[in-house]
């Protein structure tokens, strides 16, 4: 018996040795310690045993049994620690390891150099004026001076939403509409979408954005019209930008200009930007004609102003070295965020 109980004690310790899980660690339990595990099946023996004999092997029996305890908790650690080692190496976290780049919206870069005019003119004490794209022909073009039959409609090729109303082609109205509620001194921008019977192409979009511009006060001059748009166009395309003006026509304007920047390319020397020129076209202006001033029931006698209008596409375009007008309304990624 005592040679049975060395022999189950032997090949525990074998079973246990080679153990490489719980499962497997339990599954020896019960097959050496359980209730009907080889153990309890020796002592059940021990009744045959005599009366010198059983305290001897009973000691004995206990001492191996305790040392099969024993072996089973001690490997349960091993495995445990095991365990939790492979599970660190699993949850480790390599700093090193480059992120994933979130993308994060951006401003339309019409947007941008919009809110750049925005700021330029608010830092000059502008307010900025928002009004109706569809826009009533009165304020399009009639109290713009441009009445029926006059030739600068066909210039500007206009969607008719009705008879006397339209998609305006122009933020120009917006003159007429602020002097129709506030008296002088003005000094305000409104920039805003405009519309136009153009096909796409290169350099035309049916849709596109304008910033007007407007002053009126007692003793605005053509000297003032120069002076802010010069600052305006510095500010915006660099302290050693050129300014010059050339005569124009407009009909709400008299006398008007055209106002032309020195090549942002080459810088006044000719290149395919300016196509040879050296200069920028930018925008139109001029002083508020009388009849435009009267038009609003203010008294050209006493207040004179300056208008000018520019279109943000070209702006924009010049800006960011854009030759197309088309992506800025495409809405495809590739091009909006590299601005
Ligand atoms: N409205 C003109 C256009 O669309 C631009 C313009 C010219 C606006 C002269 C002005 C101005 O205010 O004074 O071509």
């Amino acid at each position: 018996m005592k040679e049975k109980l060395e022999q189950i004690k032997a090949s525990a310790l074998d079973v246990l040795k080679n153990a490489s899980d719980l499962a497997a660690l339990e599954e020896a339990r019960i097959k050496f310690l359980g209730k009907k595990g080889e153990m309890t099946a020796v002592m059940k023996e021990m009744r045959s045993l005599t009366a010198e004999e059983r305290p001897v092997i009973g000691a004995l029996a206990n001492e191996i049994r305790s040392s099969i305890e024993n072996h089973i908790d001690t490997k349960k650690a091993e495995i445990a620690a095991k365990l939790e080692e492979e599970k660190l190496k699993d949850e480790v976290i390599d700093v090193t390891m480059p992120g994933r780049t979130q993308k994060t919206g951006k401003l339309h870069p019409l947007t941008k150099v919009m809110n750049n005019i925005k700021d330029t003119f608010i830092g000059m004490g502008f307010e900025i004026a928002e009004g109706p794209e569809v826009e009533l022909d009165y304020y399009n073009f009639e109290a713009l001076n441009i009445p029926p039959n006059h030739p600068a409609r066909d210039t500007q090729d206009t969607f008719y939403v009705e008879d006397n109303i339209v998609l305006r082609t122009q933020t120009s109205g917006m003159q007429v509409r602020v002097m129709e509620k506030k008296k002088p001194p003005i000094r305000m921008i409104a920039p805003g979408k405009v519309y136009r019977s153009d096909a796409l192409d290169a350099t035309h979009s049916p849709v596109f954005h304008q910033i007007e511009g407007l002053v009126v006060d007692k003793g605005v001059t053509m000297a003032d019209l120069k002076g802010t748009i010069a600052a305006f166009l510095k500010e915006l395309y660099g302290e050693k930008t050129k300014v010059r003006f050339r005569p124009h026509h407009f009909p709400f304007t008299e006398p008007s200009a055209e106002a032309d920047i020195s090549c942002f390319a080459c810088g006044g020397k000719g290149c395919s930007m300016c196509k040879g020129e050296g200069w920028i076209e930018i925008l139109g202006c001029g002083m508020v004609h009388p009849k435009v001033l009267q038009n609003c029931g203010i008294d050209p006698e006493i207040y004179s102003g300056f208008a000018f209008g520019m279109g943000l596409e070209r702006v924009a375009m010049g800006k960011y070295d854009i030759n197309d007008i088309r992506p800025f309304f495409e809405n495809d990624l590739r091009f909006l965020s590299q601005f």
